[in-house]
């Protein structure tokens, strides 16, 4: 099944997300709070010609993080290399990597939470003292070797910091929470997004699109694109709302902003007539594992009170019950008094 958060299966939309990524932070919209910390941080390092401290994002999928990263490193003017923890299989590989960087250098490490047990242990002294410790041989004749690192800057990025091991988190000295966007700062993204597809978008249009992308930059993007695939059939030099609209709907894109996995864990719930379902019912229910349910699924329903977290599990509001058109069962409505 086509879910709009994952990165993988799109590969043709990814060359487009590139190009179009902010490149600094004049066009890199929302995220105040982000912004103003770490330009501060980035100042001061500058100035005192530091390396900047690592700094973890986490966050949902397609709010920015990966964006941030190469921002961090244009304004730093440094080099960065990107990588992905289920490419560092072995500590070996993370070794190579490591050995490989050149003082100030940037390195990126997307969904860090999946690093083995083995690759992480190589990862703390490096990062605490910019040394590597790699043990040769086994046995009572193994040997420790120590290597100098370069003073790099390590950004790690992930949707599951619950998973991250306590040692690894604590050796960030900055870590950041990502939010979801408003429809203003969506519609805003959008907007700069197709100047520069060179297709002028009406303000109502990217707005339509804006509310129907789960607070999320990277869905406003792929429906920007397909929108504009409708116009440019239909011969229009700008992209209107009536075609927005119309587009949207074709593409079956819910006008709440959900998708299917979305609609598919609120049914559940609204199916369980007011009964709190716990995490594990719902995570085997949707086929999914618990962790991306809690930590990809869940956070933009929360945040848009479509769903409640309570002692027992979860509950469907009031307002998921009439946007499905189910009836709210009698002790639900006292819940919600
Ligand atoms: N604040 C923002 N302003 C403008 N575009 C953004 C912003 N955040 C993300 N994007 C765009 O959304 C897409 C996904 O962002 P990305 O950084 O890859 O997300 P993540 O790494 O969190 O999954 C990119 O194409 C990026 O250009
Ligand atoms: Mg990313």
């Amino acid at each position: 099944m086509e879910r709009m958060v994952e990165i993988e299966k799109f590969s043709a939309d990814e060359v487009v997300e590139n190009t179009l990524r902010p490149d600094g932070w004049s066009d890199y919209i929302g995220q105040e709070k982000i912004k103003k910390n770490l330009g501060v941080f980035i100042e001061a390092s500058k100035k005192r010609a530091e390396s900047l401290d690592h700094v973890l994002f986490y966050g949902p999928p397609g709010l920015g993080k990966t964006t941030l990263a190469l921002i961090i490193a244009n304004e730093m003017g440094t080099n960065i290399k990107v990588t992905a923890a289920p490419m560092i299989e072995k500590s070996g590989d993370l070794a190579a990597i490591l050995t490989n960087l050149e003082e100030g250098d940037i390195l990126f490490i997307d969904e860090i939470h999946r690093l083995s047990p083995a690759v992480e242990e190589i990862l703390y002294p490096s990062m605490e003292d910019f040394r590597l410790d790699i043990i040769i041989g086994s046995g009572p004749a193994a040997q420790t070797v120590k290597i100098d690192l370069p003073r790099f800057t390590l950004i790690g990025a992930t949707t599951r910091a619950g998973m991250l091991s306590n040692p690894l988190r604590d050796r960030f000295g900055m870590s950041f929470r990502m939010n979801f966007y408003t429809n203003d700062e969506l519609s805003r993204i959008v907007e700069l997004a197709s100047k520069k597809l060179s297709k002028p978008i009406e303000k109502n249009a990217s707005f339509e699109i804006a509310r129907r992308s789960r607070g999320t930059p990277r869905i406003a993007l792929r429906l920007l694109k397909r929108v504009r695939d409708f116009a440019d059939v239909a011969d229009e030099d700008e992209i209107v709302h009536q075609r927005t609209q119309f587009a949207l709907n074709e593409l079956g894109i819910n006008a709440h902003g959900f998708d299917e996995m979305d609609v598919r864990l609120l049914e559940l719930l609204v199916h369980a007539k007011g009964r709190a379902m716990g995490l594990s019912t719902i995570a085997a229910a949707l086929s999914e594992d618990e962790g991306t349910v809690e930590d990809v699924l869940e956070p933009y329903l929360l945040a848009n009170g479509f769903l409640e977290r309570t002692a027992r599990g979860r509950i469907a509001t009031p307002k998921t019950y009439e946007i499905l058109k189910f009836t709210l069962p009698s002790q639900q409505e006292s819940l919600f008094k």
